[in-house]
């Protein structure tokens, strides 16, 4: 894993913004692997001002986002289709037909996982795969525990999970308590990995990543595993890493 340390959040936002866009030049059929939450919003907002000033196409870019709520449907406020329409693709020229997100109101998951998981396949898999990373280690919403071996699936939320999104929901009691999410071998499949921590929330679960074992119990510790990732992390994230340990 290769770590660019930078200073802040909005530098995280800028770099990682532009590393998609030079992607995005080099390969205009790119298939990018999107991710939901506080983090990627900046990067996002890099991305819109970059369509609008500089002219960068996402025409024929295919987006994949790693999971979704639930019993959200994608009109719902919540769901991560709203969010990705409002945060990123409602600016862009991405065509919104290639634009993939699990169904979370679909009436069978886990024919939808098996749906999701076989569309991304047809598509020859994703090249660059945007990663936050949670406190408790998830990567998508693959929490401690889950399979490596995992392709897209059902996943019940930890409650420290469903406390830290508590925060875009009105009360706790609203945040669902199932999500559909890319597996870990489903992420592990894409071909490049950009990994953004940003805080000081993050900096125990960055320590971790680096300096603990690769283990079930800790998701994001499989990306050691893999052979292109490179982490983007602000001062107050690395601020925890006991770099010689
Ligand atoms: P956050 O979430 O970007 O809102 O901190 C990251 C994650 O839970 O994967």
């Amino acid at each position: 894993m290769k770590m660019i340390e930078v200073q802040n959040y909005d530098e995280m936002s800028q770099k990682a913004a532009q590393y998609i866009i030079n992607k995005v030049h080099q390969y205009p059929t790119i298939k990018l692997g999107l991710a939901t939450g506080g983090t990627p919003v900046g990067t996002y907002k890099n991305l819109i001002q970059d369509h609008q000033q500089n002219g960068t196409s996402y025409r024929d870019v295919t987006a994949f986002n790693l999971d979704e709520y639930i019993g959200l449907s994608g009109n719902d406020k919540n769901s991560y289709r709203y969010f990705m329409n409002e945060q990123l693709f409602n600016h862009i020229d991405i065509d919104k037909n290639n634009t993939f997100i699990p169904r979370g109101d679909y009436k069978d998951s886990e024919v939808e996982c098996q749906r999701y998981e076989r569309l991304i396949a047809d598509h020859g898999g994703v090249d660059l795969q945007i990663l936050g990373i949670g406190g408790n280690g998830h990567i998508g919403f693959n929490e401690p525990g889950t399979s490596f071996h995992a392709n897209t699936h059902v996943i019940q939320l930890d409650s420290t999970t469903r406390e830290a999104n508590a925060r875009f929901f009105k009360n706790i009691e609203d945040v669902p308590t199932k999500a559909i999410t890319m597996g870990i071998s489903t992420i592990m499949r894409s071909k490049e990995i950009l990994l953004l921590v940003s805080g000081e929330s993050k900096k125990d679960a960055l320590d971790k990543l680096i300096n603990g074992e690769i283990s079930e119990s800790f998701p994001a510790s499989v990306l050691k595993n893999h052979p292109c990732v490179t982490i983007i992390a602000d001062k107050a994230a690395v601020s925890g890493l006991k770099l010689h340990s």
